[in-house]
């Protein structure tokens, strides 16, 4: 056994560009221009952590994942994991990490669930008797046991997610790599997930990255949390201090009829104001005005004032304390989920 590292993952400067292209007039592909998915992030994971990149599409999460996992060469900066470099010592890396991707078929639908874990087992150097044992413990920690040999085809959603989870720790890697790992699981499958997670990380130590756009799952879950947005990480803490650096600041949300965006150039000039989104509330033409105040007996008066002055009619007002979401408004402008 080797010597185990402070941190378990480790960025520098880590950045990837993409070159953007589109047609042009000849039907030729040209490059138009860069797009930079990851910017210039700098970020340490200690061993043992249960870390969280929250942030909206695109963000650069996926892209953060794949140059970890070895998948995508950075363009700038450098990563590691576990005191190996992604570029340098890709082999190594990939002996200590389990990856479980988003939007890709993981496991094979015409296998059954024992089957495919033999199968991707044979990629590891063990001996038989290891990935046996290792594999029936596996499936009895998802509570897959009865069902492993039924094909994955008839498994529900959840169940197969719980595979693809188990997938990844065949190796028992000490870090753990998460693309939205809950992502388009129903409640209760979600929090089968999560409390998986939560014992991985606590009761076996394994460090966990993982992304997600729910605010709830990075404050229920993670120790600390980086939100990130177009490339960049804006803000990095705990769940608790996040919200906290964010006290004294409410939510007012409004939703109304009528010309919002005029009434929402107005609302924008009303010191106390420190942010403010419009979305548009579908079927009817009905909007949404929410605004992160810093004095909401001040704000309260001056913006029902301003919004019945542009003819505007107020359906519905609510005022909230902060969450983390409206920390992620706070800082970006925008919502998690567009
Ligand atoms: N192979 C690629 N070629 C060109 N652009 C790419 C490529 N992969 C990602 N991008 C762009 O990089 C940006 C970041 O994408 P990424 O998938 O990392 O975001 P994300 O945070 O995972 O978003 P989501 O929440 O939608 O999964 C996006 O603008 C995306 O379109
Ligand atoms: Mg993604």
């Amino acid at each position: 056994m080797t010597t185990q590292p402070q941190q378990a993952i480790t960025l520098e400067g880590l950045t990837r560009r993409f070159a953007v292209r589109e047609r042009d007039g000849t039907d030729r592909r040209a490059v138009r221009g860069e797009l930079t998915a990851v910017d210039a992030i700098t970020l340490r994971i200690p061993r043992g952590e249960l870390f969280g990149l929250l942030g909206p599409n695109g963000a650069g999460k996926t892209t953060t994942i794949r140059m970890l996992c070895t998948l995508l060469p950075p363009t700038g900066g450098s990563a590691s994991v576990w005191d190996f470099d992604v570029v340098r010592q890709p082999a190594q890396v990939r002996r200590h990490i389990g990856v479980l991707l988003t939007g890709e078929r993981s496991v094979y639908w015409r296998l059954t669930g024992r089957e495919n874990l033999a199968y991707f087992a044979a990629l590891y150097e063990m001996s038989q008797a290891t990935v046996l044992s290792r594999i029936a413990g596996l499936l009895d920690l998802v509570d897959l046991t009865a069902r492993a040999d039924d094909l994955v085809e008839r498994y529900s959603t959840g169940m197969r997610q719980r595979l693809a989870l188990i997938k990844t720790l065949l190796h028992d890697p000490p870090v753990l790599l998460l693309d939205e790992p809950t992502t388009g699981l129903d409640p209760q499958a979600s929090r089968i997930i999560r409390d998986l997670i939560r014992h991985l990380h606590r009761d076996e130590g394994k460090t966990i990255l993982l992304t997600t756009h729910s605010m709830e799952e990075a404050d229920q879950l993670c120790e600390r949390v980086g939100i990130m947005d177009q490339g960049r990480i804006v803000a990095l803490d705990s769940p608790q201090a996040l919200k906290r650096a964010h006290q004294g600041e409410m939510i007012l949300r409004m939703e109304v009829d009528g010309r919002a965006d005029h009434a929402t150039a107005v609302l924008r000039t009303i010191p106390g104001v420190a942010s403010l989104t419009l979305q548009p509330l579908p079927p009817d033409s009905a909007w949404e005005i929410t605004m992160t105040v810093t004095d909401i007996t001040g704000v309260l008066p001056q913006a029902m004032q301003a919004v019945n002055a542009q003819g505007v009619h107020v359906r519905h007002l609510q005022l909230v304390e902060t969450s983390l979401e409206d920390v992620f408004i706070a800082l970006t402008g925008r919502r998690l989920r567009d």
